[in-house]
C-alpha cells in the first residue's frame, strides 16, 4: 500500500475542494473576529494553499489589511495564490517552503490563520504551533482550522487504522482535541467553536464517478486508491456510504470544523 504522495495530494484536495462545503461557515468565524483587528492589519497564513480563502476574507473585511506573509510549499498552489490575491493592495511575501518548528521569520502578525494545514504538522503539531506563536504580536490573534474528532475523515482513519500504513502525511488522525490538548499542556487561552462543515457525496458514489472517488479515498486515508487491494478499497467505499447521511435531497458526510482562536 503506498502513502500518497505530495502531487496526488494537492490533486486531491482539488477534487475535496469542489464538494467540501466548510469554507462559508470559516470565512463568517474569520469575519466576526473583524473587531480585533487595526487599519493595515498584517498576516501570516500558514499552509495558505491555494489563497481563495484568504481572497474571500480581504474581500469582505471591512478593515484593510497592509500585509500578508504565505509559508506554502507546492508552487502549484503559490501560483494559484498570486492570481487570487492580484489586484489587492497588500505588501505581498510570499516563500514558496514548509513551515517547520525551525523557521525564522522577520516580523510579527495581528493575525495568524492556520487553516486545515495542521494534519501536516508530524510527528506531533506542539512544536510547530509553539514555533507560530513566536511570530505573533503582544495583541494578535491565531485562528486555527480543523476537523473535530467527529468528521467523517478522522473516524474512516480510526476505522482502518490497523490496515492502514503508519507515518501517514497528512494525519487525519490529527483533530480539535489534539491541538486543545497541546494548548492545555502549555498553559495557553483560547476559545473553540465547532463549525458545521460538510462534503457533498451525491456525485461520488455514483459508478461513472469511480476516478473521483478514488480521489477522495486518497484524500481522507493518505494512500493512493489504487494500491488499495480489493477488499479495502470496497470497504473505504462501504464505510463512507455508511457513514453518510441525507438533508434534503443531498447526501453528506460530516466535515464538522474545530476553529480554535488563540489570544
Ligand atoms: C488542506 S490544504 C489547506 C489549504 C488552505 N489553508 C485552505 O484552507 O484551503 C493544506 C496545505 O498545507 C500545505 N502544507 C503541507 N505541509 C506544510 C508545512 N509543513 N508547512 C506549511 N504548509 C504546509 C499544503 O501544501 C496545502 O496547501
Amino acid at each position: 500500500m503506498e502513502r500518497i504522495s505530495f502531487e496526488s495530494y494537492i490533486r486531491s484536495f482539488e477534487v475535496f475542494g469542489q464538494y467540501s462545503e466548510e469554507y462559508g461557515y470559516q470565512l463568517e468565524h474569520l469575519l466576526a473576529l473583524e473587531d480585533n483587528l487595526k487599519e493595515g492589519f498584517s498576516i501570516l497564513d500558514i499552509g495558505a494553499g491555494t489563497g481563495f480563502f484568504v481572497r474571500d476574507f480581504l474581500d469582505r473585511c471591512k478593515i484593510e489589511a497592509s500585509h500578508y506573509t504565505a509559508v506554502e510549499p507546492s508552487i502549484d498552489h503559490v501560483n494559484k495564490l498570486k492570481k487570487n490575491l492580484n489586484g489587492f493592495s497588500l505588501e505581498l511575501d510570499v516563500y514558496n517552503t514548509i513551515f517547520t518548528p525551525e523557521t525564522v521569520l522577520d516580523r510579527k502578525f495581528d493575525l495568524i490563520i492556520m487553516s486545515h494545514s495542521l494534519y501536516w504538522f508530524l510527528p506531533n503539531p506542539e512544536p510547530f504551533i509553539l514555533n507560530a506563536l513566536n511570530f505573533l504580536k503582544n495583541d494578535g490573534r491565531v485562528v486555527m482550522y480543523l476537523q473535530t474528532p467527529y468528521t467523517a475523515s478522522h473516524i474512516l482513519n480510526l476505522l482502518f487504522d490497523k490496515k492502514l500504513p503508519k507515518n501517514r502525511a497528512p494525519s487525519h488522525e490529527i483533530n480539535s482535541w489534539t491541538i486543545m490538548d497541546l494548548l492545555d499542556r502549555n498553559d495557553i487561552n483560547y476559545k473553540i467553536s465547532n463549525l458545521p462543515g460538510t462534503f457533498q457525496a451525491n456525485d461520488i458514489f455514483k459508478k461513472k464517478n469511480q476516478k473521483m472517488l478514488d480521489e477522495v479515498i486518497s484524500f481522507f486515508f493518505a494512500v493512493e486508491a489504487r494500491s488499495l487491494d480489493k477488499k479495502t478499497r470496497s470497504r473505504a467505499e462501504e464505510a463512507m456510504k455508511m457513514l453518510s447521511y441525507k438533508q434534503g435531497d443531498d447526501l453528506k458526510l460530516n466535515m464538522e470544523v474545530g476553529a480554535i482562536t488563540i489570544y
